[in-house]
């Protein structure tokens, strides 16, 4: 893959590939990559004449306690894993060049920030809609490319994409799952091998709670409890959220049906995990196993 670390040079490259009439598919990414992320390099593939691949790891996503010294980074090894999985450039700036002195602008998108992962990580939203709003604006992509995993990562850039009339697709990608169903992400890496055990049973509770609603019940705290209990049963796990929600607004649904959201959020010692599937979605072929890809 070609690197290119320069804001100007990238905007360079993307009015000449728009010039030329070219589709430019586009991966927004923090790196550390994974076959999750290369599932995503190759949707855009198909999709696209020319992939662009952005690694950075954005600071303002992260709040002051949480990870961002420590979050796993290895440029040479994403550029190895990019060049195998169709990607055409990789755009990697620099923090310095992303957020200058005096930098002041924020992308707010109401409402579907300040639910599920929103209400724990004030201003997380914002630091995403706002680095993703930069990177469409030098990338220029035709359609970009986000995981079904970050379900409310994805609602939030589909909704400032529709308001703030950006002229780019958004194609959602199903998660891709380890053998035991644990959908990657690179804060696995964190795990220990005893909460990496435990952290299984995340898919297990989403699972759960599919097949309770298969089974026709309806009530969201009966089915929410029962997946309660089971992750509590890993002495590992502390919940920060289970919650049933509507798949387009993210509210709170008392009643479950087609179309509602089994969405958690997890720590197993200091490593927050999500995960969440939709109701009526074609079971679990919604999701992507890693055999299958
Ligand atoms: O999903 C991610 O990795 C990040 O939130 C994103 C979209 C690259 C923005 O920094």
């Amino acid at each position: 893959v070609d690197t290119i670390t320069s804001i100007a040079e990238m905007r360079d490259r993307a009015r000449a590939l728009r010039a030329e009439g070219r589709r430019v598919g586009f991966v927004p990414t923090m790196g550390y990559l994974h076959e999750g992320h290369l599932s995503l390099v190759r949707t855009a593939a198909e999709r696209s004449d020319v992939v662009v691949v952005s690694v950075f790891v954005n600071p303002t996503q992260f709040g002051p306690s949480e990870d961002f010294d420590r979050y796993p980074r290895n440029l040479d090894r994403d550029s190895a894993l990019l060049s195998g999985a169709g990607c055409d450039i990789l755009f990697a700036p620099t923090p310095e060049e992303m957020y200058p002195a005096r930098y002041a602008t924020v992308v707010h998108v109401q409402r579907l920030s300040e639910k599920l992962c929103g209400a724990f990580r004030p201003g997380h939203f914002d630091g995403v809609s706002t680095i993703v709003a930069k990177l469409f604006e030098i990338v220029r992509p035709t359609l970009a490319v986000f995981g079904q995993k970050d379900a409310q990562q994805a609602a939030i850039i589909e909704r400032m994409v529709t308001d703030l009339n950006m002229d780019v697709e958004i194609v959602r990608a199903p998660t891709v799952r380890e053998p035991d169903g644990l959908a990657m992400s690179s804060r696995n890496s964190y795990l220990t091998d005893g909460e990496r055990r435990d952290a299984s049973v995340l898919h297990r509770a989403l699972e759960r709670g599919r097949t309770l609603y298969e089974e026709g019940e309806r009530d969201a705290a009966k089915v929410l409890d029962e997946m309660r209990a089971l992750i509590e049963s890993r002495p590992a796990a502390e919940i920060q959220y289970v919650a049933a929600v509507d798949s387009r607004t993210l509210d709170d649904v008392e009643v479950l049906g087609r179309g509602t959201m089994l969405a958690l959020a997890v720590f197993f010692g200091s490593t927050r995990l999500i995960d969440n599937v939709v109701l009526g979605a074609g079971g679990s072929t919604a999701d992507a196993s890693r055999s299958e890809v």
